[in-house]
């Protein structure tokens, strides 16, 4: 099978606690990709497992199973004669229950539709999503005449992982960097915990420490806290978060001497100047190392604010023309629009898997591609 023009993908992602599913309608090839979503439908779970303070699998994995058969019903009915030529869906990495549900819905859709897989790495879904857009596709540059080129460097940030990748095109991995320990979505989660937030609490801390940023000096008791930059000092391009975590702990059960009540806001600001200190510095230094003709930040934490701001004052301050990416903010969090676009590439590879070989690999990394 040749393809060649307008492609239509749908989308299946079932990694964690959201049930998503979209079509999108992909042309251009590996060269001048572009998508226009034609739906992306996202069933989040988090107020049912807010309860726990966490995913909990095994309702995650009952979830999907129920939220799917409804998701496309509603895909249906927004597209008259659902058409696809592709079905795409993540086999990992992710929790092995709920990257099954997906996978044998895939399965029987294509037995149904008669239409070939392929198999979507979830962290390269998020990689492709800095190429979509609510309104079709376009990649949102600041500065006119400024296109997305490869070499690119990406800063991977999500509740599972913190990876810096390099890509000299697209489906070409090379892992920099990772963390050694807790990823940082995971810090901002459990940082929350400790300070009483709802799940997921990244959100939650980002808001906080908006707030504390804004307010007047005076009231700001945030410089009494400073917490480490983990692993700032290490040669290398890894990470770590777990220490960062665990010094946020030992601040709030002996606060500083002498100074007035810690409140929250203080504490998320704290944390997340360390935390975002730590990737910035970390990208920085892979920048300079590896001379990147674009950076993209992606994962469920690049919808961070500061993060965002932070990266692009230091990047602009080693050369104003090297792009920083991020995605539209509907598209940092786990959706199926980004599996269809990473599905895209995966066709001209020619990728296919055959139903009954697709497996769930729970801890699937991204490697270097054969061609
Ligand atoms: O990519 P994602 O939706 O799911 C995974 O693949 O893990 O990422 C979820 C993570 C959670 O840890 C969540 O707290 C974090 O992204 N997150 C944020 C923000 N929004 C979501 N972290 C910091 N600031 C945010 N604004
Ligand atoms: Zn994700």
């Amino acid at each position: 099978m040749i393809y060649i023009g307008t492609m239509r993908i749908l989308g299946i992602e079932t990694s964690c606690d959201e049930t998503a599913l979209a079509v999108v309608e992909a042309d251009g090839g590996l060269e001048r990709p572009r998508f226009r979503i034609e739906s992306s439908l996202v069933a989040s779970q988090a107020e049912l497992h807010a309860e726990f303070g966490g995913v909990v699998p095994n309702i995650a994995k009952r979830e999907h199973a129920k939220n799917l058969p409804i998701l496309f019903k509603q895909l249906q009915t927004i597209n008259d004669k659902l058409q696809t030529d592709i079905i795409a869906v993540t086999v990992g990495p992710g929790l092995e229950p709920c990257l099954w549900e997906g996978i044998t819905f895939a399965q029987s859709l294509a037995r149904d539709l008669k239409k070939p897989i392929v198999a979507v790495n979830h962290m390269e879904g998020h990689i492709a999503s800095v190429l979509l857009s609510q309104n079709g596709s376009e990649i949102k540059l600041k500065k006119e005449n400024i296109k997305f080129q490869f070499p690119a460097l990406v800063l991977l940030v999500s509740g599972g992982h913190t990876e810096l990748v390099w890509m000299k095109r697209w489906l070409d991995y090379e892992i920099l960097g990772e963390t050694q320990d807790d990823a940082v979505g995971e810090a901002f989660d459990k940082v929350a915990r400790l300070l009483g937030l709802p799940y997921p609490g990244g959100p939650e801390i980002s808001r906080l420490a908006e707030k504390a940023r804004t307010r007047p000096p005076k009231m700001s008791k945030a410089e009494l806290l400073t917490f480490p930059r983990p692993m700032i000092k290490s040669r290398d391009l890894s990470f770590s978060f777990s220490g960062l975590k665990t010094a946020v702990l030992y601040a709030l059960k002996n606060p500083p001497a002498g100074g007035p009540e810690l409140d929250k806001a203080d504490v998320a600001r704290a944390f997340e100047d360390a935390a975002v200190e730590a990737l910035v510095f970390k990208t920085i230094k892979a920048v300079k190392a590896k001379n990147p003709e674009t950076v993209l930040v992606a994962g469920g934490v690049s919808a961070n604010r500061h993060l965002r701001r932070e990266m692009e004052t230091a990047v602009v301050d080693i050369s104003a023309s090297i792009p920083v990416l991020y995605p539209d903010p509907a598209f940092t969090g786990d959706n199926a629009a980004m599996i269809a676009a990473a599905g895209y590439f995966h066709t001209f590879k020619k990728d296919f898997v055959k139903p009954e070989e697709l497996r769930a690999k729970g801890r699937l990394r991204l490697t270097a591609s054969a061609s």
